[in-house]
């Protein structure tokens, strides 16, 4: 591999996963998940390399082109897929660092492995980049990273960024590698976060944990300042509006409408997850047919749930717990040919996601913990029509942005079916008044001001230590 790239992005995943077709034929796919979602396009648009594994255990491939990227394959074996990727990244720090909603598990064996593939990782991202070259390290997977890059290239300048949230010291004292984590990420020149209360959390720790000394948003580490800022990341909503104007994508959107034969559509697209919170918002939407505040027919729901970390206990205890959810409720409230409940355990193209979002009378996105939500802007990029209403947790990132949601608490059944009832019958002119308030927040603030901002910041020079540590 030669040192040639001038901008690299490093993320667990490649944006692409190998699949092999019912034929043998192996071929390559969108992998799940905001962070693809957000980058991807940004990748097309500059021309650098993307370092991540293919989704396939035991593979070794060699870099390739797809889609307009450059990427560079790292490999995990079986094992390694078992205990770094759903072990220890989605396992331990994905409860721990989404309030705790499942247990942590917290396994040595898997800390190992943690810490052999970020090894790996940082490797290869020293292998690829070229000399002063800008290094982006995506997520909590890859924590461990800055540092261990730093020490191989101490000529780079390292960028990492958070896409889920950072907890309160309360709740990440609990990790008994509570200290190597922090200390990977100060490997970094910036470290992102989606919220500000992330990055405060980030740098209150690093005071009590490491004893660091800190100004503001800046941790004094190592002779070197690190900056912790928040950057909430956005959706590509040129792309998503190019979309809606396709013919056949507003052909299928009125499709859509004829299958649910007009009834009030409302939707949910999430990967299948327990932090999303699916039980919750179907619940809700039951006990409103039992109340006979709907009538089968009046409204329907379509669940999208993409298949995700199968082979993790709580994801399987969790798809188990929604198939007999909506057994349940359509045994109760459904009638011959009118479900009130469409459940998709499966995965869309974008044209297919947007002709939903143009068909949904109501988006429900009530996740119980969410680093942003990129489904519920996704909605409101592709509501120029002025049209629809979000139902939106108030623990989602992007509630902070979309004020004129529906904002919910989603622990509060009786408050969410109050909110999706307000949703469905409110005014179209105030719904309009709403979406219009949130479409500027969405378009001004789009993917590509996220990475600009990033980037820019990356590449601000940061103040001497010795200056900036007199300032404390
Ligand atoms: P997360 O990163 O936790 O998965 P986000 O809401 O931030 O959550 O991002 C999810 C991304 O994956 C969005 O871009 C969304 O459109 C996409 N997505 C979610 N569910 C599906 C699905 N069933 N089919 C295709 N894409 C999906
Ligand atoms: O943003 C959260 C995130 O975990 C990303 O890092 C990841 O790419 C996406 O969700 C999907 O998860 P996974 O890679 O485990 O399928």
């Amino acid at each position: 591999m030669s040192r040639a790239s001038e901008f690299v992005v490093v993320a667990n995943r490649l944006p692409v996963d190998r699949i092999v077709g019912e034929d043998g034929e192996p071929s390559w796919r969108r992998s799940p998940g905001g962070l693809v979602s957000a980058i991807a396009p940004l990748m097309r648009r500059r021309h650098g390399t993307w370092i991540g594994w293919s989704g396939a255990p035991d593979e070794r491939l060699e870099p390739f082109r797809e889609d307009g990227m450059s990427l560079v394959p790292v490999h995990q074996s079986a094992e390694e897929v078992e205990l770094y990727y759903e072990g220890f990244s989605n396992a331990t720090l994905w409860p721990l660092y989404h309030d705790v909603i499942a247990p942590p598990v917290y396994d040595r064996a898997m800390w190992d492995a943690y810490v052999r593939v970020n090894a790996r990782f940082a490797e290869v991202a020293a292998d690829v980049a070229g000399k002063g070259a800008m290094v982006w390290i995506q997520d909590y997977q890859l924590q461990l990273v800055p540092a261990m890059l730093r020490r191989l290239r101490p000529d780079l300048r390292i960028g990492f960024f958070l896409h889920i949230p950072f907890p309160p010291l309360e709740l990440f004292w609990q990790l008994p590698w509570r200290r190597q984590i922090l200390e990977g990420l100060l490997g970094a020149d910036l470290v992102g976060f989606q919220l500000p209360g992330a990055a405060q959390n980030f740098v209150r720790l690093c005071r009590r944990l490491l004893d660091a000394r800190t100004f503001k948003q800046d941790v004094f580490w190592d002779g070197r300042t690190v900056r912790a800022r928040a950057f909430p990341i956005s959706v590509d909503a040129e792309e998503l509006g190019r979309l809606i104007a396709q013919p056949s994508v507003r052909r299928r959107a009125a499709e859509i409408r004829e299958d649910v034969r007009d009834a009030k559509l409302l939707l949910g697209v999430d990967r299948l997850d327990y932090t999303k919170g699916i039980t919750q918002r179907l619940e809700a939407f039951g006990e409103l047919f039992r109340d006979g505040e709907l009538r089968p027919g009046e409204a329907t729901f379509i669940q999208i749930a993409t298949p995700s970390r199968e082979r993790v206990e709580q994801y399987q205890l969790l798809r188990d717990q929604i198939e007999q959810q909506v057994g349940h409720i359509n045994g109760e409230h459904g009638e011959i040919g009118t479900p009130v409940i469409h459940y998709l355990h499966t995965s869309y193209d974008r044209p297919e996601l947007a002709a939903l979002f143009l068909a949904a009378d109501v988006m429900v996105v009530t996740p119980l913990r969410d680093g942003m939500n990129l489904v519920a802007k996704e909605y409101v990029a592709c509501r120029e029509d002025l049209r629809g209403a979000l139902v939106l947790s108030e623990f989602a990132g992007a509630a902070a942005e979309l004020k004129r949601a529906y904002q919910v608490n989603p622990y509060d059944i009786d408050g969410l079916k109050q909110s999706l009832l307000d949703a469905l019958r409110d005014h179209p002119a105030e719904q309009g008044r709403r979406m219009r308030s949130m479409r500027r927040r969405v378009l001004e603030h789009d993917v590509d001001r996220w990475a600009h901002d990033f980037l820019a910041a990356l590449e601000e020079p940061t103040p001497p230590t010795a200056i900036a540590r007199e300032a404390v």
